[in-house]
């Protein structure tokens, strides 16, 4: 695969206002992330909410190059690979839903590579005339995190606070986190159903998805307006 080739997997439609984006971080395909997945996609197409999930399993992700030319130009140089193609999703969604794996008290590596090619929303705020060559994301819009852990591991805000950055740099509030811990030491040995607060990750997807559905219900009755109606002739 070169450069220009991109993997090109699986959003439905063209990005819209009215769509919740969710990015799960997990690079296996048939893990729990993905379980957790489905069933939030599910929950909120069931209650009219259309969601672009990009998974990192199935994408092309490239982690940031650091060399800078964002800080220059509040544009990345890699723009072919899925997390380009994410970007304008990113830009319009009504909200935005993180979905990671816990590795080493922090999010998988793949999901931190996502996160950093969002410098590129920080640096567009301190160039000169930023609206008029890059008109910011609306601000404000609903966010969620939710992590899964396989042991007892408390789930830190070491793993949250990624999450926040980038969420607030392209102009989301992360409103809503949870973590979900104690998973292996039931689907390794097959001793019981429930995490470490005694709960089945059963009843956590449940919970998840009901907070999902409260949290963006509102934003997806009134899209977001993410640029101002034309002008009256
Ligand atoms: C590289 C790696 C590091 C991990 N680090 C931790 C950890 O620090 N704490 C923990 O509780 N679980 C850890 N785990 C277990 C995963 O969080 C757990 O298996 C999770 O369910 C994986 O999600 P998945 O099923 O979507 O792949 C680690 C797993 C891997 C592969």
């Amino acid at each position: 695969m070169n450069d220009q080739e991109t993997s090109a997997p699986h959003a439905p439609h063209a990005p819209r206002d009215d769509a919740i984006v969710l990015i799960n971080g997990s690079p296996r395909a048939d893990g729990q992330c993905a379980r957790l997945t489905r069933a939030l996609t599910d929950a909120l197409q069931q209650h009219g909410m259309p969601v672009v999930a990009f998974n990192i399993s199935e994408g092309r992700y490239l982690p940031c190059l650091g060399c800078q030319t964002c800080t220059q130009r509040g544009e990345c140089v890699q723009t072919s690979d899925d997390t380009a193609r994410m970007q304008p999703y990113l830009e319009r969604a009504a909200g935005l839903i993180w979905v990671s794996p816990l590795y080493f008290a922090s999010i998988s590596a793949q999901l931190k590579g996502i996160v950093d090619r969002q410098m590129v929303y920080w640096c567009r705020r301190n160039l000169p005339k930023p609206a008029e060559i890059h008109p910011a994301p609306p601000q404000g819009r609903p966010a969620a995190a939710f992590l899964v852990a396989g042991s007892d591991d408390p789930l830190t805000p070491v793993a949250l606070t990624p999450l926040r950055y980038a969420s607030t740099v392209l102009g989301f509030d992360l409103n809503v986190t949870r973590g979900y811990s104690g998973l292996d030491d039931d689907t390794n040995t097959g001793a019981d159903d429930n995490g470490s607060d005694g709960h089945s990750f059963d009843d956590f997807i449940e919970g998840a998805s009901a907070e999902v559905c409260q949290l963006f219900a509102a934003v997806s009755a009134a899209p977001t307006v993410t640029a101002p109606p034309p002008s009256l002739p």
